[in-house]
C-alpha cells in the first residue's frame, strides 16, 4: 500500500490530505485550518493533523507534493507543484468528466480548461484585486454582520435582489450601507452581491473555451449562494464535489501516489517503502 500527502497552503486558509492506493484511491485523512502568518507552522499543523487523524506517523507518509502560494514554505514536503496543476488533477479525479475548473479561494479567482485526461490546457486568473474571492464574500458578511456560513443560503432567499454597482471591495461597502439605510433586506442585499460576483467570475472564465462539465472548486464553492448564482449566469449546473475546497490537496497527493509509483519502479524512493510496498 502506498501513502502520500498533499498539502495546498492556500492565502487564506490550508488544506491537506492523506491518500492512499490500498483497494482503489481513497482519501484517508484531511484537515483545514487558517494560514495565518506563519505559513510554515500552517502546513505542518495541517499534515500533522492529517496524520493523527489517519493513525499514521509521519514517516509513513512516503511522499508530500506541497500547492497554493505558500508551497515553497513546506519545509518538510518533497516536492511543489503549482496550484492549477494540482485543481485539473483533483477535480478530473473527484469529479470525472471536468473539463472546466472554476476555482474561487480566499484571495483570487481562476478558470482552468483541462483535456480528456486532467491536463491543463489554458487558465486565466484574477489575482490583482479581491473583487469575486472569497475575501470579496467575507468583507460583506462582516459589513453586514453575519456569519460567512449564513450569506449564501440567505442569499438564495432574495425577492429582489438589489443591484450592486461596483464590485470593487472598497465600494461596495458604501453600497451596501446605503442599501441597509434604504431599509432592503439582508437577503436581497446579499442577492445582489452574489449575481454581481458571479458576473464578473462567468466574464474572466469567459477568456477561456467554457466547455462543460464545469466544476467549482476551492472554499467559495462551500457557499451554496455563490454556486446558484453562478449556475444562473452560465446558465448550467456545475459539478461541486463536497470536497471542493480540498481539490488541490487532492490533486498534490495525487500527484505524491504517482511519483511514489515511479520511485516504486525504479527502487530509489525510500528503501523501507520500496521493499515493503507488496509488489
Ligand atoms: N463554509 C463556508 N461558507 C462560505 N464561504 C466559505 C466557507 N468556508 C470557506 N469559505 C470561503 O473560502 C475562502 C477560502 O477558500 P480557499 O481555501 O479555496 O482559499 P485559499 O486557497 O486559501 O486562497 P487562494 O487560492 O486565493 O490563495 C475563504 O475566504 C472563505 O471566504
Ligand atoms: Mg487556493
Amino acid at each position: 500500500m502506498r501513502i502520500a500527502a498533499g498539502v495546498d497552503v492556500g492565502s487564506t486558509q490550508t488544506k491537506a490530505v492523506i491518500m492512499s492506493d490500498n483497494g482503489g484511491l481513497n482519501i484517508v485523512a484531511r484537515a483545514l485550518m487558517d494560514t495565518g502568518a506563519n505559513v510554515q507552522r500552517a502546513a505542518e499543523r495541517a499534515f500533522d493533523t492529517c496524520c493523527q487523524q489517519a493513525d499514521l506517523h509521519s514517516g509513513d507518509v512516503g511522499f508530500v507534493v506541497g500547492t497554493g502560494y505558500g508551497r515553497y514554505k513546506i519545509a518538510f514536503g518533497n516536492t511543489q507543484m503549482t496550484e492549477i496543476t494540482c485543481h485539473a488533477k483533483g477535480a478530473s479525479f473527484l469529479c470525472p468528466g471536468t473539463r472546466t475548473v472554476i476555482d474561487m479561494g480566499g484571495q483570487d479567482s481562476k478558470a482552468i480548461s483541462i483535456g480528456a485526461d486532467g491536463e491543463v490546457l489554458d487558465f486565466v486568473m484574477n489575482d490583482k484585486c479581491a473583487a469575486g474571492t472569497g475575501r470579496f464574500l467575507a468583507n460583506a458578511a462582516e459589513v453586514m454582520g453575519i456569519s460567512l456560513d449564513e450569506i449564501g443560503p440567505l442569499s438564495l432567499q432574495a425577492k429582489h435582489p438589489v443591484k450592486i454597482a461596483t464590485v470593487c471591495t472598497v465600494f461596495v461597502e458604501s453600497d451596501i450601507l446605503s442599501y441597509l439605510a434604504q431599509g432592503k433586506s439582508g437577503e436581497d442585499i446579499l442577492g445582489g452581491v452574489h449575481t454581481a460576483i458571479a458576473k464578473r467570475t462567468l466574464s474572466l472564465a469567459r477568456r477561456l473555451n467554457i466547455e462543460p462539465e464545469i466544476t467549482m472548486t476551492g472554499g467559495v464553492a462551500r457557499n451554496v449562494g455563490m454556486v446558484h448564482a453562478l449556475e444562473e449566469v452560465i446558465g448550467r449546473k456545475m459539478l461541486v464535489s463536497p470536497d471542493a475546497q480540498f481539490i488541490g490537496a487532492v490533486g498534490a497527493a495525487l500527484f505524491a501516489l504517482e511519483k511514489l509509483g515511479q520511485s516504486f519502479e525504479f527502487g530509489i524512493w525510500r528503501g523501507d517503502h520500496a521493499t515493503s510496498g507488496g509488489h
